[in-house]
């Protein structure tokens, strides 16, 4: 039996990266997946897990920081299965400026997405997450939100940001049964990271003691255990899956 068997999980940014073998690794694990993303790559994605994986998987098109798409997808889910188990705030854009580059709109554009979208996913899917005997929020941080780097300005500010939130809303949530949780990735090659990693010094700097960077199923491994009843046990931490990285 699957560690997600039975359970509906919606994952954030799946069209790619992390979040792709996130639904990829919850649909192995028995979980109907809504994979959503801003990006229509989003349903050809789930039309090839759905292909080579089986299992159920829609594509939910959504701007994570738009709150009237936050709630067409609380409406859509209700009508089709009337609750959520799983909910994955996984979408984020990078943000590499430094204080004195960055403009007031290109901090505003990188806080809406990588933050105040975690907030709009937590409250509008709440009382669906209230729905299940067993709701879990995993929310991808990043490293950037436990130690800084002198750049991307704005990315450690929403990344500490969803720390943040995170351990508040497991205070705030923990009476409805809903446990929420933070992954902190370091470097993981991703669409995200493909010009970063192109650049050995850049790479080099950026790897924990293991020496290399991570890959999307490393990091897909850490928010199934977070999101299944393995961690029934677990609320309100930050698990750094950094390959060392924060350990220095
Ligand atoms: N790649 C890394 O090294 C790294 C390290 C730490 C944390 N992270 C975080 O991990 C998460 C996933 O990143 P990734 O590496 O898979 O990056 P990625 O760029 O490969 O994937 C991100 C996905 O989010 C989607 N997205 C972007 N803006 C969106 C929006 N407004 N609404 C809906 N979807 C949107 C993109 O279309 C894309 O499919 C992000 O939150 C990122 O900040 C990444």
């Amino acid at each position: 039996m699957g560690r997600l068997e039975g359970k509906v999980a919606l994952i954030t940014g799946a069209a790619m990266g992390q979040g792709e073998a996130m639904a990829r690794l919850f649909v192995k694990e028995g979980a109907t997946v809504l994979l959503s993303d801003l990006n229509d790559k989003g349903k050809e994605t789930a039309e090839m897990i759905s292909r080579e994986v089986g299992g159920d998987v829609t594509f939910i098109k959504m701007d994570v920081s738009s709150s009237s798409d936050w709630e067409n997808a609380a409406r859509l889910i209700d009508k089709k299965y009337g609750r959520i188990d799983v909910l994955v705030n996984n979408a984020g854009i990078p943000g590499r400026k430094t204080i004195q580059e960055l403009t007031e709109d290109e901090w505003q554009k990188i806080m809406d997405v990588d933050a105040k979208s975690v907030f709009l996913g937590m409250k509008s899917m709440l009382s669906l997450l209230k729905g299940s005997q067993h709701g879990s929020i995993v929310n991808n941080s990043s490293i950037w939100a436990l130690v800084g780097s002198g750049s991307a300005a704005s990315y450690h500010a929403a990344k500490g940001a969803v720390r943040m939130l995170t351990k508040t809303a497991a205070i705030e949530f923990a009476p409805f049964g809903i446990r929420v949780n933070c992954i902190h990735p370091g470097l993981v090659r991703s669409p995200m990271t493909e010009e970063l990693l192109s650049d050995p010094k850049e790479r080099a700097a950026r790897v924990g003691p293991i020496g290399r960077p991570a890959e999307p199923i490393e990091i897909a491994h850490a928010v199934l255990f977070l999101a299944s009843d393995d961690a029934s046990y677990i609320t309100g931490v930050d698990l750094p899956v950094d390959g060392g990285y924060t350990a220095r």
